[in-house]
């Protein structure tokens, strides 16, 4: 018997819905999804507002719900359960989703199925038209987190590193904020390191050499810092390209090095990518780079799927049932 799941996702700034169908022992299939970015909005401000971000939400998940609905060919009365994004995130934009899940659910008489964010993006890559195989390592490089996992399988996660400051993506972002880019930061740096020579500044690769599978971006953010206060008070454009260039250089070499120690310890060939920062072109170029020589394989999300989409959101609801893991209408821990 197959299962239709209508999955909410609102824990920062992009709402997002969509419908996905699994049925037993075939991999879920993605019938439709829909996406509002809110990333104009908070432009103005530098960075997400967290009240702007909960209202917008509101107004955007019922009408992206209907235009799911509507690309997929599928009625309302079709969906078995309502999966919604329960956490991480801002908590009155987890609110919104939790609220019009619940509500959809009741109306419908349909359970619902809070969903962790981290796990979403982790099995992102499952919608691609190259699934991984069980088990592999994943990088999951989000705004808000880094970390190398085990996975042996849907739940079966064990943490193997993590930072221990700031995330990849925020190292992005900062950096980004300090050279007067706009928001978000990560696109923009990486837009701008293309005009420049990411050898112009020695940056700090931390933790490189420590024997262990952490992660620490804080001190890369001051080191950029520095380096832009001896450039004086007007850099040039070329210079700002320069050290946008030499920023992700650091920050992309520390994410490969580490994630080849993580698949050398742990005996595994395959390499999963997920996180907003799984969108870095340097990043994936590299990646590849290095598998090519020592055949390893390397899956990533569809480009449009590493950042927060509902299509993650659904696809781990439909996974982890599959995997007999979930009950609907109970909270459950992403265990690591
Ligand atoms: O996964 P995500 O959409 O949201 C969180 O769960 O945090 O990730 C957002 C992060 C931001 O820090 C953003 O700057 C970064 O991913 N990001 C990128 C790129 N696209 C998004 N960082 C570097 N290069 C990119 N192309
Ligand atoms: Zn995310």
């Amino acid at each position: 018997m197959s299962i239709t799941i209508l999955g909410f996702e609102s824990s920062c700034d992009e709402t997002g819905v969509a419908l996905v169908t699994c049925s037993p022992g075939q991999v879920p299939v993605l019938r439709a999804h829909a996406l509002y970015s809110q990333v104009q909005m908070h432009q103005a401000y530098g960075g997400v507002v967290p009240e702007l971000a909960s209202r917008d939400h509101v107004r955007r998940a019922l009408p992206l719900a209907r235009e799911v609905l509507a690309k997929a060919g599928a009625e309302l009365a079709e969906v078995d359960i309502v999966a919604y994004t329960q956490g991480p995130g801002l908590a009155g934009a987890l609110l919104v989703g939790a609220g019009v899940a619940s509500a959809l659910g009741a109306a419908l008489g349909k359970p619902t199925l809070g969903v962790h964010h981290l796990e979403g993006h982790l099995l992102s890559p499952f919608l691609s038209a190259d699934p991984p195989e069980f088990p592999f390592v994943a990088l999951l490089v989000s705004g808000g987190h880094t970390q190398l996992m085990r996975v042996d399988g849907v739940g079966q996660y064990g943490l193997l590193g993590e930072t221990i400051d700031d995330a990849a993506g925020e190292a992005f972002d900062k950096s980004a904020k300090l050279l007067g880019l706009g928001y978000p930061g990560g696109p923009a740096l990486s837009r701008l390191a293309q005009q420049g020579d990411d050898q112009a500044f020695d940056l700090p690769r931390p933790l490189l050499h420590q024997p262990n599978l952490d992660f620490s971006f804080a001190g890369l953010k001051t080191a950029v810092m520095i380096a832009l206060r001896k450039l004086g008070p007007v850099p040039s454009e070329q210079q700002k390209a320069d050290l946008a260039a030499s920023t992700e250089a650091a920050i992309v070499e520390v994410l490969v090095r580490k994630s080849l120690r993580a698949l050398k310890e742990s005996g595994l060939q395959r390499l999963v990518v997920a996180g907003g920062v799984g969108a870095n072109s340097r990043l994936r170029r590299d990646l590849n780079a290095v598998a090519m020589r020592r055949g390893l394989r390397v899956h990533y999300p569809e480009l449009e799927l590493c950042t927060d989409n509902g299509a993650m959101i659904a696809m781990a609801a439909a996974m982890r049932l599959q995997a007999g893991l979930a009950r609907p209408n109970c909270d459950y821990r992403f265990e690591v």
